[in-house]
């Protein structure tokens, strides 16, 4: 029997990484005996309507990158989770309740090296005629420099469940400190130690059972702050950077998420890891763009292909149990952690997919990028992102990186 799986895709304003990912899908034409099955592909763009929650969707998986402020296909998404049991690379129920807060709490019980981190109440209360009274009764006065204090300067302060870095904010004592709680307004923040002089801030990208360790600058503009190094972290340092995204996203069901951590000394503090969804965009990820697209193709295929089931349970109690005990150090739980996301993302099963059915992914990435097609894509790219006068300056700079991945690809051993 054939089966043929969809692969439906959740987007907003990009175009780049969906046409790259269609056209790769297409070029593969992946036909792959499984199970006494043959398996196909194809891809589809989901468009947005109403919908009748018992009617049954098309497509085997989603990919999306929509959901998190578009709450119509956010809803869509658990309908067809909880009723049809359509793979999704997040799971939408700790995607939407685990916010970076949620994270912080759960990865210190687990022993992670999160910086001090202090929750405060809104400057500007929540608009409810029943604040003044429950305030008057329950609300404890607080000295905001004391906590700060307490958890030391240089700080940052930060929404509890931010992102794209909208009102983060590095605060060097009292004044700003004041400063920016009173423009905070009714966003709930943290204060945060800041990690000072780190050596590294690495940034990594998972994609199911794979996870890519990228050296960031966060100084610079959105272009270049992924930096084409590799080997800036030793081995146990970035074996230590994968456990940690890793164990967050096995922890919360997610597998299409980055992570942050800031490396100091033989030291990894996270920083930020609910970040499900995260930017694909070539123009963000440039080297690295290819490797992305061909992991999103061969974790989906893996996935569709195997009849892996999305879990949207959770199993918090196995992970604490490990980070309650008293008898395993910090590398220990690491390696416990390690072993039961590495189980979760089944790295072993998915390892052996990828040899048997999925080894001439990479040279038709090579060739793809390497073809006249892509570089329409790449042009088109730079010049929906960037003003005229800069496009003579960053086609080059693009078809360079890429060019760079191919080449080292092809020096790798991959023959397209
Ligand atoms: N504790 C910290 N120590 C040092 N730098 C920090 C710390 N917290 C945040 N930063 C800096 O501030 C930036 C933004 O913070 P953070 O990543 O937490 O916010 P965000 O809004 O989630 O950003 P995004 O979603 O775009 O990654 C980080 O990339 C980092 O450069
Ligand atoms: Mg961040």
């Amino acid at each position: 029997m054939t089966t043929r799986h969809l692969i439906g895709m959740l987007l907003g304003t990009e175009d780049d990484w969906p046409t790259a990912f269609e056209t790769l899908m297409r070029r593969l034409a992946l036909r792959i005996d499984h199970g006494g099955d043959a398996h196909t592909f194809a891809t589809e763009r989901i468009t947005i309507e109403p919908f009748d929650l018992r009617a049954k969707p098309r497509y085997s998986l989603v990919i999306d990158r929509l959901a998190y402020w578009y709450y119509v296909p956010r809803e869509w998404l658990k309908k067809v989770a909880l009723l049809d049991d359509v793979y999704l690379l997040n799971n939408p129920f700790t995607f939407q309740s685990m916010e970076k807060h949620a994270a912080y709490c759960a990865m210190i019980r687990l022993g992670l090296k999160v910086p001090e981190t202090w929750l405060i109440p809104h400057k500007r209360p929540p608009e409810n005629e029943r604040f003044p009274y429950t305030a008057s009764r329950y609300n404890q006065p607080f000295r905001l420099e004391e906590i700060a204090e307490r958890v030391g300067y240089p700080l940052f302060m930060k929404p509890y469940d931010g992102g794209a870095w909208v009102g983060v904010s590095r605060i060097a004592g009292p004044e700003a400190l004041r400063r920016h709680y009173d423009e905070s307004g009714e966003r709930l923040m943290h204060l945060q130690a800041a990690v000072e002089n780190f050596d590294v801030f690495a940034r990594s990208l998972s994609i199911g059972a794979e996870t890519l360790v990228m050296r960031y600058d966060p100084s610079q503009p959105i272009h270049g702050r992924y930096q084409v190094e590799h080997g800036f972290l030793n081995p146990s340092l970035g074996d230590e950077v994968i456990t940690i995204g890793r164990m967050v996203n096995a922890f919360f069901r997610w597998e299409f998420n980055s992570c942050e951590t800031l490396v100091k000394g033989d030291e990894v503090s996270p920083i930020d890891y609910a970040n499900a969804c995260p930017d694909m965009s070539l123009i963000s990820l440039h080297y690295y763009f290819p490797w992305a697209i061909a992991t999103l193709a061969k974790w989906s295929a893996f996935c569709a292909a195997t009849g892996r089931r999305m879990r949207v349970d959770l199993d918090l109690q196995r992970w604490f149990d490990i980070g309650d005990r008293d008898d395993l150090t910090y590398d220990g739980k690491l390696a416990e952690y390690r072993r039961l996301a590495d189980g979760y993302f089944q790295v072993e099963e998915y390892r052996e997919f990828c040899d048997r059915h999925l080894s001439h992914v990479d040279e038709e990435m090579v060739a793809y990028v390497e073809s006249d097609d892509f570089d329409r894509l790449l042009v088109a790219t730079v010049r929906a992102t960037f003003p005229a006068h800069e496009h003579d300056r960053f086609v080059p700079h693009y078809r360079g990186l890429l060019a760079a991945w191919a080449a080292d690809r092809r020096t790798a051993g991959v023959r397209p």
